[in-house]
């Protein structure tokens, strides 16, 4: 049986592939913060399958905080053997600058920080696995100069878009930590093709909820349509070792830099410097 972990899979595309991935027999590890949403989705798949309540599992956990995320890693490697597939998707859209109980920038710490504190602290578990992926629903293609190496948290020139860029091309460059450290890992960074019409979970202004709203239900496709690529990725054959990066099921190319690996390595630094 695989064991599945899915940040943020209480809700939108993680929930589509909780609901998935437990239909299919797998053990599946849910983060999120709301019990009440784990119950409701357990309960949707109980009606087709009664063993998949014992195959679900459910960890509260607010990902924007290091503690929790720290926590979240000493409980797997507690309670697990391996990982075999490693799903990011916890998502709280800020269009500000918000800084957490922890005193931390919250959207860098929930988009990134959380990320690199899972994947490098599961390593040994993902290690054991046969064939591991880590699916990153980060969208890949930012500009390999999107990150500030000085002030990563954007204390001084917050907007959202430096943020997305910033964070989104973190999340490539932690593939590269990732793969080096482990060749057999396969490393996905993905997004949508196109809007999913998802919770949409955050703290925006007017325009932009009206926005999502709008587009959603008039273009937005469906969580449980919008994950079928990923689906299609982690089920054999799993995808190739190495990095990789996809828009829905199509294949795109990987942003290259000059300076990439030795990018990886300062992010690294500056990352474990942050956290002391
Ligand atoms: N929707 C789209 O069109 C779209 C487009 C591009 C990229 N993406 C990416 O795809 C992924 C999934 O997006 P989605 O729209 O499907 O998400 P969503 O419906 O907004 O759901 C967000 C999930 O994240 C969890 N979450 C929120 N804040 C959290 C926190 N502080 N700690 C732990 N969990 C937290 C929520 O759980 P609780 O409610 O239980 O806290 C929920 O399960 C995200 O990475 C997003 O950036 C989505």
């Amino acid at each position: 049986m695989r064991t599945i972990v899915i940040t943020g899979g209480t809700d939108g595309m993680g929930a589509a592939l909780a609901r998935h991935s437990l239909r299919a027999g797998d053990r599946v590890v849910v983060i999120g913060r709301s019990r009440a949403k784990f119950d409701a989705l357990v309960a949707s798949v109980t009606g087709d399958d009664r063993s998949a309540a014992s195959r679900a599992e459910f960890l509260a956990a607010d990902l924007s905080l290091v503690a929790d995320s720290r926590r979240v890693v000493e409980h797997l490697l507690a309670h697990c053997e391996r990982i075999d597939v490693l799903v990011l998707a916890a998502s709280f859209i800020r269009q500000r600058r918000h800084i957490t109980a922890e005193g931390r920038e919250a959207s860098w710490t929930l988009f990134f920080v959380s990320k690199y504190l899972l994947v490098t602290g599961l390593a040994a578990l993902l290690g054991a696995a046969e064939r591991p992926v880590v699916v990153n629903t980060a969208v890949p293609g930012a500009r390999a100069d999107a990150l500030d190496f000085d002030d990563l948290e954007l204390n001084e020139r917050f907007t959202f878009a430096r943020s997305n860029a910033q964070q989104r091309r973190a999340n490539e460059l932690l593939g590269i930590l990732a793969t080096d450290d482990n060749p057999e890992l396969a490393y996905v960074t993905w997004g949508p093709s196109r809007l999913a019409r998802s919770s949409f979970a955050g703290d925006v202004g007017t325009g932009m909820k009206v926005g999502a709203a709008i587009f959603g239900t008039l273009l937005g496709q469906r969580p449980d349509a919008a994950v079928r690529p990923i689906i299609d990725l982690i089920d054999a054959p799993a995808p190739a070792p190495g990095r990789a990066a996809y828009r829905g099921a199509k294949k795109v190319t990987l942003v290259v830099g000059d300076h990439d690996d030795k990018d990886a390595a300062r992010l690294s630094t500056a990352v474990d410097d942050q956290l002391r």
